[in-house]
């Protein structure tokens, strides 16, 4: 049976448990220059229907360091732009490569590849999810508090694809989460639901201060994201006092950390003083990308 890795449930909490652990000895190991070439004549499609810088760079390096290939495919070049199926697609790429990342406008576009495709399929972001983001996430917040469960964490901001793989994370992690968002702008309720039937702790609320009130993590992302640009004016209003700025992250822990998924648009949802200051851990967090993608591709395909 191939495995995908649509949603950051599709791994158990054993399987996370190993995933970090494979994720810091492959950056130890890069770190020390060993590069085992584990997935050599392996071969990763990338479709990608949205920008991307850090998600690109780290897959496509991530195969190449690994032993294998990865192929940089833009929709518009493909037949997919022109009206082929994804069916037909998913059918066609499981006999020319080994797995399909895809970053697709929705989600329903993921699960329906991963349904026809006979390889595994990853999800680089869609407009419910954005799993791998939240792997790296884990892992940077075990570098530095060396802990995971019961760390709070206060997401600030949009709740969007990646406070929704957030929330549901916490399934696995048994991290609690206080989210703060306008009333309009908030994540999945489907999600929040699923993740307290399972024992989570989620607060859902529109006070920053209170969301971030002794927090160990304080999280936040753009508030304009992919897709909805021409919000751009309104949102910038509405998210206003969402804003991660010293004044709100002196109500966090005095240690607590700063986390944000980038690009970040400084002096919008974060402040040049926030993500440039010592709380700040975002660089570690766009690297791990790279260490958690090459630990979920061994498991996928080594
Ligand atoms: N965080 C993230 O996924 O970044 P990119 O959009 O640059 O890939
Ligand atoms: N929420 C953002 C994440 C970008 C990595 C977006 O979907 O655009």
């Amino acid at each position: 049976m191939k495995k995908d890795f649509v949603s950051i449930l599709d791994i158990s909490r054993d399987e996370l448990g190993e995933l970090i652990a494979t994720s810091r000895r492959l950056k130890e190991e890069r770190r020390v220059g060993v590069f085992p070439p584990h997935l050599s004549q392996k071969t990763l499609g990338m479709i990608f229907e949205k920008s991307s810088t850090r998600t690109r760079i780290s897959f496509e390096v991530g195969m190449y360091e690994l032993g294998g290939h990865a192929l940089f495919l833009n929709p518009k070049d493909m037949q997919l732009g022109r009206g082929e199926a994804i069916r037909d697609t998913a059918r066609v790429m499981s006999r020319f490569v080994s797995a399909i990342m895809i970053r697709a406008n929705s989600h329903q576009s993921v699960t329906e590849l991963a349904v026809h495709a006979d390889i595994p399929v990853i999800n680089g972001l869609s407009d419910c999810e954005h799993p791998c983001q939240i792997l790296a996430d884990i892992m940077t917040i075990v570098e530095h508090l060396h802990r995971i469960e019961k760390v709070t964490v206060a997401w600030v901001g949009d709740g969007n694809n990646v406070c929704n793989s957030l929330i549901l994370s916490t399934i696995l992690t048994g991290m609690e989460v206080r989210i703060a968002c306008p009333p309009q702008y908030k994540p999945s309720l489907e999600y929040i639901e699923q993740a307290r039937s399972e024992g989570a702790i989620i607060e859902l609320g529109e006070d920053p201060i209170a969301a971030v009130q002794n927090a160990d993590v304080v999280m936040t992302d753009t508030w304009v994201s992919m897709g909805h640009e021409e919000e751009t004016k309104e949102r910038e209003k509405i998210f206003a006092p969402y804003q991660v700025n010293m004044d709100l992250l002196s109500h966090a822990k005095p240690g607590a950390i700063v986390m944000h998924c980038l690009p970040a648009h400084r002096g919008s949802e974060i402040t040049d003083e926030v993500i440039d200051s010592s709380r700040s851990v975002v660089w570690d967090q766009a690297e791990n990308r790279l260490h958690v993608q090459k630990a979920l591709l061994l498991r996928l395909l080594a």
